[in-house]
């Protein structure tokens, strides 16, 4: 079977079709795509938690996370449920993975294991296409500044008592201790591109700037990085692959299947410092 490479939309994102991901020169042209392309969904894949860590290996060491449910037989993947009866999906909100981390996640590369008839999809939301409809005086500015990512607020005890905590897909409260500084704005590590990197799930404010003050601009960021011609969506079915690079996009999870499981399995893949 030959594998195939089809472009979501002009900002980012690629289908794959016709991949088998233990095959090297099919790895070579889900690489390419991976840097072409920032987001990739591989479909018609029939994977079980071992190939999906094995397939996560070949693009780095995995990076655990602290705070999502762990699958019981294999503590490195990570658990993203939402039962029937719950109203909160993990993620619903724009965010990039682990900003608070001092050295943020590359990538994660995401497993639908049971997804609504319909309904469901991930966004994401290019950085590079973002930051470049700016204005030039602008990006200058956002050049110049850093801002604080922290997971206290998102995970810590200020939120202990939320759904997500209550029903056990998030824990750890006492581990959401990180707080990290970095560039408002980041040259890509793999395609040298100029990338918004702020988030509205862990950006608290920018450096020397207090909260407040950091607010207005803050969401001026996120209403402009949320325009539907920066975005693509994936539509996830039992057996897609799905892969976005956390440097390079925001993604929110759409809660849009009320009374519907919907069961994926996440590996996260260590990064490197960002500039
Ligand atoms: C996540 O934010 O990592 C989960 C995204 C999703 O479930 O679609």
């Amino acid at each position: 079977m030959s594998i195939e490479v089809q472009p979501i939309t002009p900002a980012l994102g690629a289908d794959i079709y016709g991949a088998d991901i233990s095959r090297d020169d099919h790895f070579e042209i889900i690489r390419q795509a991976f840097t072409d392309y920032a987001v990739i969904a591989i479909h018609g894949l029939n994977l079980t938690p071992d190939d999906h860590l094995a397939f996560a290996r070949r693009w780095g060491e995995i990076n655990v996370n602290r705070f999502f449910k762990p699958v019981d037989t294999h503590p490195q993947i990570a658990t993203v449920l939402k039962e029937a009866d719950q109203t909160y999906a993990i993620g619903e909100d724009w965010h990039t993975d682990h900003s608070y981390d001092q050295v943020p996640a590359m990538c994660s590369i995401l497993h639908a294991i049971e997804t609504p008839d319909v309904g469901g999809d991930t966004a994401f939301s290019s950085m590079n296409a973002a930051y470049m409809a700016l204005s030039e005086g602008f990006r200058e500015f956002l050049d110049g500044l850093k801002a604080w990512h922290s997971s206290r607020h998102a995970f810590g005890a200020v939120v202990a008592d939320s759904e997500a905590h209550e029903t056990g897909r998030i824990a750890n409260a006492d581990a959401a201790t990180q707080d990290a500084l970095h560039p408002v704005v980041i040259t890509h590590p793999l395609s040298g591109k100029r990338c918004i990197y702020v988030n509205s799930d862990f950006t608290t404010h920018f450096d020397g700037w207090s909260p407040q003050d950091s607010a207005p601009l803050l969401q001026q960021l996120y209403d402009h990085g949320a325009r539907a011609e920066f975005t693509c969506r994936v539509r996830w079915k039992p057996g897609t692959l799905g892969m976005w690079d956390n440097r390079a996009t925001w993604h929110k999870a759409i809660n849009d299947y009320p009374g519907q499981r919907r069961l994926m399995h996440r590996v996260t893949v260590e990064g490197v410092p960002l500039v």
